[in-house]
Formats: structure tokens, sequence, C-alpha cells
């Protein structure tokens, strides 16, 4: 008696093993995952100072994009455009660089609720030295 009531509890336990299994391949079947085109790039991989700069706000704006922004924007941490992806920068480089001046100057929430803080949270920044900041990064990724 004891060993069919095992049994059948084994069965049970397969039979939701197979269910959930089945569910997990259902759900990954039907979320297409978005495509997130800031982490296209090989993170990490950037050298800033390899680029030879002629402008002088990109060279202001590399030295405190090294201090700050790099933060994030050189790896992609917390869903950031990585610095030198084009095809991450491409559509943002279009909205001007006044708007992107805004938003890193006073924040960004993107499409897939990722955030860009205000100064990249970097509040003793000038809106000056973000803006240079801003320059070199789009420079440095067209
Ligand atoms: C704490 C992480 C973090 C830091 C530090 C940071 N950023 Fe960002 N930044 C983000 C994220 C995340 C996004 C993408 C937001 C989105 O989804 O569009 C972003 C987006 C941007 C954009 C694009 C905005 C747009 O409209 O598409 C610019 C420009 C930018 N950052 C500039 C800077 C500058 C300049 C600095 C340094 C002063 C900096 N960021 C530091 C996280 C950061």
């Amino acid at each position: 008696m004891l060993r069919t009531s095992n049994e059948s509890i084994d069965a049970k336990l397969l039979a939701l093993c197979l269910l959930a299994v089945g569910l997990m391949t259902l759900a990954a079947c039907s979320s297409e995952p978005k495509e997130d085109v800031s982490q296209k790039s090989t993170p990490g991989t950037f050298d800033a100072m390899a680029l030879s700069l002629t402008d002088p706000d990109h060279v202001a704006g590399r030295e405190i994009w090294m201090n700050t922004c790099q933060t994030c924007h050189l790896r992609g941490l917390t869903g950031a455009p990585m610095i030198g992806n084009k095809e991450a920068w491409k559509p943002r480089i279009e909205k001007g660089l006044d708007t992107l001046f805004n938003h890193a100057i006073n924040g960004f929430i993107g499409p897939t609720y990722s955030e860009m803080p205000p100064k990249g949270g970097f509040a003793e920044l000038s809106d000056e030295e973000v803006k240079k900041a801003v320059k070199f990064m789009t420079f440095a990724s067209k």
C-alpha cells in the first residue's frame, strides 16, 4: 500500500515538473526579448585616451567624462548607451545636441525605464562641464 501511494506521489511530482518546464518554455517563446542595442559592443573595451582630439571642448569633455560619466557609459551599466557604440548612439544623436544637453543636465528616463540621473549623479558638475562631456561622448560615438 505504502509503495503504491509513494509511486502516485512520484507520478504527481513528475507531472508537476513537466508542467512547470512546459510553462517556462511557453513563457520563453511568447515574451520576445527586447533588443538592447546599448549592450551590443563589448563592454569596457573603448579606449577614450586613444582618440586624437583637436577641439578643446572635446579635450575638456574627455577629462570630465573619464572622472564621471565613464562609470556607466563605458560598460553600459544600468542600461546606459556605451561610448563608441554607434548603433546605440545614432537615434540619440538624432535628437539634437540641445535635447541631449537637457537630458544630461536634468536627467532622463528612456523607453525601457533606464534612467540617466541628472548630471549622472555628479551634482558638482556645472552645466557647461556636462555639455562638454556630452559633446565628447557623442563625438566619440559617431
Ligand atoms: C549612474 C549611471 C550613469 C551615469 C554616471 C551617467 N549616465 Fe548618462 N545615461 C545613463 C543611462 C542609464 C542612460 C540611458 C537612458 C535611456 O534609457 O534612454 C543615459 C543616457 C545618457 C544620454 C542620452 C540621453 C538621451 O536623450 O538619449 C546622454 C547624453 C548622457 N547619458 C550623458 C551623460 C553624461 C554627460 C554623463 C556624465 C556627466 C553621464 N551621462 C553619466 C546612465 C548614466
